[in-house]
């Protein structure tokens, strides 16, 4: 085999690889879902909606305003790119133990719905204030019922 027959063989190996990997890599994520981490052995609210790609492209929230590194840095994203779901870090699903005493920022940090919650309605309130209403009520929602519907 001559040396360029190998290289050249070598190359259209690593392309192939390369092109495999990016079918493979990165995650996907609908334009619009209810947002249900498997995580929870017991729910107590109906599904909350999220129009992911309405934040981003109608109401022009970044990325790292919501993704974050296990520092809490926000991540400079784009689409296609391998993305944790919050639950990964923010991992407790189940009800406080007694008697625990955490800081507020602590609970976020520990469970998944004081993160979720901080993020979502915390964002909503500050936006419906810039917004004109001095109570941080709609458009954006924040209060239990706007997100978790009453089933009927
Ligand atoms: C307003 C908040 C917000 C913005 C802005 C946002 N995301 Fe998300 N994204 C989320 C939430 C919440 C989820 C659901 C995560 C979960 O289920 O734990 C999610 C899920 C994803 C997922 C799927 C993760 C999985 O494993 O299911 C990807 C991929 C993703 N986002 C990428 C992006 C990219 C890229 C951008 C910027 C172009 C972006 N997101 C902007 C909040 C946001
Ligand atoms: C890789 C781990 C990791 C992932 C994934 C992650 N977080 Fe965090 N998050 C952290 C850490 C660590 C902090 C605390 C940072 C600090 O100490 O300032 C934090 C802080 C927060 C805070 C508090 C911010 C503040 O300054 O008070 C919110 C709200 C939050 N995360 C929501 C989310 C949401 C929503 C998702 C999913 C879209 C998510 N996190 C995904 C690790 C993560
Ligand atoms: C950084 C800011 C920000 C964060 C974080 C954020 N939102 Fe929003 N959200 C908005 C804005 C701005 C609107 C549009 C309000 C308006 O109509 O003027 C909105 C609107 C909505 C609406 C109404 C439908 C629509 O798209 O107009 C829903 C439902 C919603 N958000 C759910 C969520 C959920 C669930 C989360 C957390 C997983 C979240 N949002 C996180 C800023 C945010
Ligand atoms: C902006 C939308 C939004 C608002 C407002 C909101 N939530 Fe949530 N909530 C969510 C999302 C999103 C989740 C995460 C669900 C998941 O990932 O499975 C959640 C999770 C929960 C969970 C844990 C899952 C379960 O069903 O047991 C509880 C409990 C909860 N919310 C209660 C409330 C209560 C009580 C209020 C009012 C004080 C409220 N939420 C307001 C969006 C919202």
């Amino acid at each position: 085999m001559s040396k360029k027959f190998v290289t050249l063989m070598l190359s259209v190996a690593i392309a192939l690889l390369f092109a495999a990997t990016c079918i493979y890599a990165g995650t996907e994520v609908a334009d619009t879902f209810k947002m249900e981490t498997k995580e929870y052995a017991k729910r107590t609210k109906s599904l909350a909606e999220f129009t992911h790609k309405d934040h981003i492209e109608k109401h022009k929230i970044a990325c790292g305003d919501c993704h974050h590194d296990d520092k809490g840095k926000p991540l400079d994203l784009k689409m296609g790119d391998n993305v944790q779901k919050c639950v990964e870090c923010h991992k407790e699903t189940g009800k406080a133990p007694e008697g625990e005493k955490l800081g507020k920022k602590e609970k976020i940090v520990k469970y998944h719905e004081k993160a979720i919650h901080a993020n979502c309605i915390d964002c909503h309130k500050e936006s419906n204030k810039k917004a004109g209403d001095p109570k941080g009520k709609g458009p954006a929602p924040t209060s239990c019922n706007d997100c978790h519907p009453k089933q009927q």
